[in-house]
């Protein structure tokens, strides 16, 4: 596997050697200080980014690298140079790259003519490397014995829900996915994706439309913004009655077990898809999530660098 395109193209033995090395990444963040030493890393974005920006640039200092960071309208791709050009000219100069942007079709276009390693740092369908982050977390929180625990979404059915399915499926876990029906459920490619996968891996894929029913017994209630980069803005009103019901808030934490934890990608709306008592409260693990945001994106350039990764 040359890149980390999307979240379903990791298999198993990917994501626990990922999340291995991470979990080093977290005790010792210098441990492969020349894994990229005399190299550079492009991390190019046309969407906006605090974690995953941070997080990338830091991750390729601690291996040993240099991070060139590009915005979207830095490159000449903005003036017609092809996505194909541009990845082979990035090649040349650069051992890894990491971009976040609209079109999914566009991040693998470029890993198709790339030479070297693409990572999806989030496109309007996907987010591989938060989910990365977000097992890193659970795993400290409930251990890699998840069998009979409930990880359950509630929200919007955006590239957040997509990835929080795929990923869930890859570790053979009880996922739960909670949307309004109709336009902000997710998308069915990726329902099927994770059904398809999840019936290697015996994972249990619930596409729900109950946030109650839901949040029922969950060891995970994880949720994400209403409005994400690049929507509609005059579909706000429309959007934010129609999720209103799924905000995560005392009640639903009240409905989820007894030792369940509060997860968020972040950056989140206090007052909209999460009361700010239940973000900020003792419950809450997003600042050791978001954390693990440079743990695990320097594990996947690890190991993508080296060629270790063998996808599904
Ligand atoms: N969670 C996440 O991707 O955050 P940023 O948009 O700040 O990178
Ligand atoms: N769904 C959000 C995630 C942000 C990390 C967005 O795409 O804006």
């Amino acid at each position: 596997m040359k890149d980390l395109l999307r979240t379903a193209d990791l298999s198993r033995a990917d994501v626990d050697l990922l999340l291995d090395t991470a979990a080093q990444f977290a005790q010792n963040p210098l441990r492969s200080k020349d894994a990229l030493a005399n190299r550079t890393v492009a991390i190019y974005m046309t969407k906006p980014s605090t974690r995953t920006r941070l997080a990338s640039e830091s991750a390729v200092a601690h291996l040993g690298g240099t991070p060139i960071f590009l915005r979207g309208d830095d490159l000449q791709i903005g003036r017609g140079e092809t996505i194909a050009d541009t990845a082979r000219v990035i090649s040349g100069f650069c051992s890894a790259m990491l971009i976040r942007t609209f079109a999914q079709s566009d991040v693998d276009e470029l890993g198709l003519h790339a030479s070297i390693p693409v990572i999806n740092g989030l496109t309007d369908v996907d987010h591989p490397t938060q989910l990365l982050a977000d097992w890193a977390t659970i795993r400290e929180v409930f251990g890699t014995d998840i069998a009979g625990r409930k990880f359950t979404y509630v929200g919007d059915g955006n590239n957040m829900a997509h990835a929080w399915l795929a990923m869930g499926a890859i570790l053979g876990a009880h996922v739960v996915v909670s949307t309004p029906t109709g336009k902000w459920a997710p998308d069915n490619d990726a329902i099927a994706t994770a059904r398809k996968i999840a019936d290697s891996t015996g994972a249990t894929i619930e596409v729900d439309h109950d946030p109650e029913n839901a949040a029922k017994g969950s060891s995970v209630l994880y949720t994400d913004v209403w409005m994400s980069m690049g929507d509609p803005e005059n579909e706000r009103a429309e959007k934010l009655k129609a999720l209103a019901p799924y905000q995560v808030n005392g009640h639903l934490m009240g409905l989820a077990e007894k030792d369940a934890i509060f997860m968020h990608c972040l950056p989140a709306h206090r007052g909209e898809e999460v009361t700010a008592d239940v973000i900020d409260g003792a419950r809450s693990h997003i600042w050791r999530e978001a954390f693990h945001r440079r743990t695990t994106i320097q594990s996947i350039m690890y190991h993508l660098v080296r060629g270790e990764l063998k996808g599904r």
